[in-house]
């Protein structure tokens, strides 16, 4: 199936698996706007593919009283967005055996851009979204097999990201009872550990020779990519499908029977 939408706002482009993703996009005819904080990576990005593929904004999404003005101040200047990705993120070890060496204004950052930002942005973006049907239009967020079992040198950022895939399910659960929202998918994808700058940038796991852990990102973007063509609501790269598929069964079950006994179609 090809990829069915065909302006992609792609929020934290400027590198890794966001930047591979867009690519991957422009490379399949979907104009990109990308978004990040870094304005010379941005103008990399449009250097190199033309202003006729690509754009770009500079955002901070942890501004969080400016996502508002943004979400529509984006979606005037690029009327034809029919999916947004939702992939910026950062990581930072957190240990609690030490609190007081914890940095808690960075612990904030951290929770504020995995998660804050994600309920605002989708709160924000999603009237736009739903002014495009009954063109098809996607809400794509990036969490991390992390969502599912949490690694103890990192348990805020796998807390981020278990709260996003909580909050994408009820989402889906809700559109899914809204004809009014029936042109719309959510969409999670979920990564195992990929080489990229969320590790090497990360001083306590580069002095442990550790800044380079995870699949290749070509590896990565090729299944990712798989995955978003097959039309999953949600999809595991790597060893992530195995961990989704035994630890989330059950809880899927209990999930399905919550949605029967408390949601009625509007
Ligand atoms: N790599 C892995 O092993 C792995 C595994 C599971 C999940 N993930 C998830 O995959 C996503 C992408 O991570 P990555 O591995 O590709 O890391 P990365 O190379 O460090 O990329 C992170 C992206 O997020 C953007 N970003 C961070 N803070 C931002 C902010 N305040 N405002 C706007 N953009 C911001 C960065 O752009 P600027 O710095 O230019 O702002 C960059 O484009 C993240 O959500 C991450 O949690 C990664």
């Amino acid at each position: 199936m090809p990829f069915p939408y065909k302006t992609v706002l792609l929020v934290g482009a400027t590198s890794g698996i966001g930047l591979a993703l867009a690519e991957r996009l422009i490379e399949n005819g979907v104009f990109v706007i990308g978004v990040g904080r870094r304005k010379e990576r941005l103008d990399e990005f449009v250097a190199k593919h033309g202003p006729s593929k690509a754009a770009v904004s500079q955002f901070d999404i942890t501004k969080l009283d400016e996502i508002q003005k943004w979400s529509k101040d984006i979606t005037t200047a690029h009327p034809t967005i029919d999916a947004v990705i939702l992939n910026s993120g950062i990581q930072r070890t957190l240990d609690f055996t030490n609190p007081e060496a914890i940095d808690v204004s960075r612990t904030l950052q951290e929770l504020h851009t995995n998660y804050t930002s994600y309920l605002l942005l989708t709160t924000y973006l999603l009237p736009h979204l739903k002014t495009i049907a009954p063109q098809p239009a996607a809400l794509v967020a990036v969490t991390s097999g992390l969502a599912i079992v949490p690694l103890p040198r990192c348990g805020n950022y796998c807390a981020t990201k278990a709260a996003l895939h909580s909050l994408l399910w009820s989402m889906r659960a809700q559109f899914a009872h809204d004809p009014s929202w029936s042109h719309l998918r959510v969409i999670e994808i979920l990564p195992p550990a990929v080489q990229t700058e969320l590790h090497s940038q990360q001083r306590e796991l580069v002095a442990i020779g550790e800044g380079n852990i995870g699949i290749p990102l070509a590896q990565f973007t090729d299944e990712a990519w798989a995955g978003l063509l097959r039309g999953d609501d949600e999809v595991p790269v790597g060893i992530v499908a195995e961990t989704l598929h035994v630890a989330e069964k059950p809880r899927r079950e209990q999930f399905e029977g919550m949605v029967r006994r408390t949601m009625t179609r509007k």
